[in-house]
């Protein structure tokens, strides 16, 4: 497939009333690991893709000791590490400007009062209108102090009127079961109206997922095929290389289905699933997502069986040398009992999907990284090409790959060229790097910057969540009261338990090889 990037600009993303306001974002937790691997490299492409407002200036917050100066250190190295675009000096001394640091802890009052000074200090200088943006890369246990202290020091602007703004920008977990998320959007909905709450999920930034809506929606040829007559079944797969790292603190008492499934997974079923919205507004495409979540078939103690497999990774190979398996890696209790694999077969009980299974499986230390939505249509019927049960044709497949290797293919039935009919299946196949030469910018940066223009759509309402909740917690109570001591396990390097396999073999179908 061939396209020319510029000679059909029809971009519907931020629109006139929707630019990037000026704005001071702050950062709790600036000296921690995402801010080091990717809201300062995030904030520095936009940098010099030229998308930042012009009145803007960043301030990092954090219990460390340091100085601006340390603190632009802190974020050259960061950027030099893991930025899209290589470091370049000229403009590093622009940005390196905006940045700036205040050491304080979260739990004590005095920082945000010496936040609100500096912040008076910054904004007149930057020609900033006291717009402010406040992002907690914080643990969850620090949210509710961090919120109630900003309001208690009036940070927090009362909506409604045409002055500044400030807006909240809340990582995952939001929670870590329905009443422990219900908690945390209850802290946050005493402090802030919704309107000024985004709850981010990084996975709705992700070029390739935003690319479903276009998809689907910017095409003719697939809306009218997308249902129970004409799919036979989807399947999303998260796949994911690395183990459980450095974090097993908190991977631990997550396990997969919290930490993928809950949030990033059916945010894609989400979009995969929904009925088509009829305006591009953030509240119309949210309210369209949430019935996807409101019609999820729940998985109760008499279908857990058939329905779900969870697994944890054992020794095995990682790029050629042995790993140790989860219980031994450091930080994990040796008796764990904690899921790093989780398959499921879901149903969404509406006309549109009546039947048609949706398969999910997500895990740590797969053989490698590769994520994709794949869309298998029906069988043709057992006439003319299909008559022979034997050699059944290949369903058509809409794979929708989202990382790496971005892209999109269709399988197809083709005559081999022959004097016989003999059919084989090719991809028609659209790859981003190919098509559009460079690196899509990366989650992070269209995030925050939709944050900055007061762009919701992408992020998660209040009732998301804790739906998306609902729907995890039949599971989990399942588990819970199974008491479980051992799980299936499968090598690390693999790709999950026989029990996955199983599963989905009883529905007649196989997961695909990636
Ligand atoms: C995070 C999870 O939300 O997403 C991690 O907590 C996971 O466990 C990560 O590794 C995956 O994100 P990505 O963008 O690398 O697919």
């Amino acid at each position: 497939m061939s396209a020319n990037p510029l000679g059909n600009p029809l971009l519907t993303g931020l629109t006139e009333d929707q630019a990037a306001q000026p704005c001071t974002l702050v950062i709790f937790g600036g000296g921690g690991d995402l801010s080091r691997r990717k809201l300062l490299p995030a904030m520095y492409n936009q940098a010099l893709d030229g998308a930042l407002p012009a009145n803007f200036a960043l301030l990092g917050v954090a219990l460390e000791e340091m100085d601006d100066d340390a603190y632009r250190a802190f974020a050259r190295e960061g950027v030099e590490r893991f930025s899209r675009q290589a470091l370049d000096e000229r403009h590093w001394q622009d940005f390196g400007r905006l940045l700036h640091y205040q050491p304080g802890s979260f739990t004590d009052p005095q920082t945000y009062a010496r936040l609100k000074e500096r912040l008076e200090t910054i904004e007149p200088e930057f020609g900033i209108p006291g717009n402010r943006i406040f992002y907690l890369a914080i643990p969850p246990a620090l949210i509710e102090t961090c919120v109630e202290n900003l309001n208690a020091v009036g940070l927090v602007y009362p909506v409604g009127n045409d002055g500044p703004f400030s807006r909240i920008i809340v990582e995952k977990p939001i929670g870590h079961d329905l009443a422990s998320a219900r908690g945390v959007n209850d802290v946050l909905g005493r402090n802030l109206d919704e309107s000024q709450i985004y709850r981010i999920d990084h996975y709705l930034g992700k070029e390739t997922v935003q690319n479903i809506l276009v998809m689907r929606f910017g095409n003719s040829i697939f809306e009218p095929l997308w249902n129970a007559k004409y799919i036979d079944h989807v399947q999303i797969t998260v796949a994911e290389e690395e183990g459980v790292g450095t974090r097993a603190g908190y991977y631990d008492h997550a396990g997969a289905l919290r930490d993928m499934v809950q949030n990033h997974i059916l945010q894609l079923l989400t979009l995969i699933a929904m009925e088509p919205p009829w305006a591009m507004r953030a509240d119309i495409i949210r309210d369209h997502r949430q019935e996807v979540l409101n019609c999820l078939r729940p998985i109760t103690p008499d279908v857990i069986d058939e329905h779900v497999v969870r697994a944890q990774y054992g020794p095995g190979f990682h790029q050629g040398a042995d790993v140790p398996g989860y219980r031994r890696e450091e930080g994990v209790a040796p008796d764990s009992t904690t899921e790093t694999y989780v398959a499921l077969k879901v149903y969404i009980d509406t006309w549109r999907w009546a039947g048609v299974p949706f398969y999910i499986r997500t895990g740590k230390r797969m053989p490698k990284r590769a994520s994709e939505i794949a869309v298998h249509f029906k069988s043709v019927p057992p006439i003319l090409f299909n008559a022979n049960p034997d050699r059944q044709l290949e369903q058509n497949v809409l794979a929708l790959s989202i990382q790496p290797n971005e892209g999109l293919s269709l399988r197809i039935a083709t005559k081999l060229p022959g004097p016989k009919v003999k059919i084989f299946p090719v991809k028609m196949d659209f790859r981003y790097g190919s098509t559009f030469g460079d690196q899509s910018p990366e989650a992070y940066e269209r995030l925050i910057l939709d944050v900055m223009a007061g762009d919701a759509t992408l992020f998660m309402r209040r009732d998301a969540v804790e739906r998306s909740w609902v729907f995890i917690e039949d599971i989990l109570q399942s588990w819970a009261s199974s008491g479980t001591r051992w799980l299936p396990e499968y090598s690390a390097g693999t790709w999950g338990p026989l029990e996955s396999d199983r599963m989905i073999e009883a529905g007649r179908h196989k997961w695909r090889l990636l």
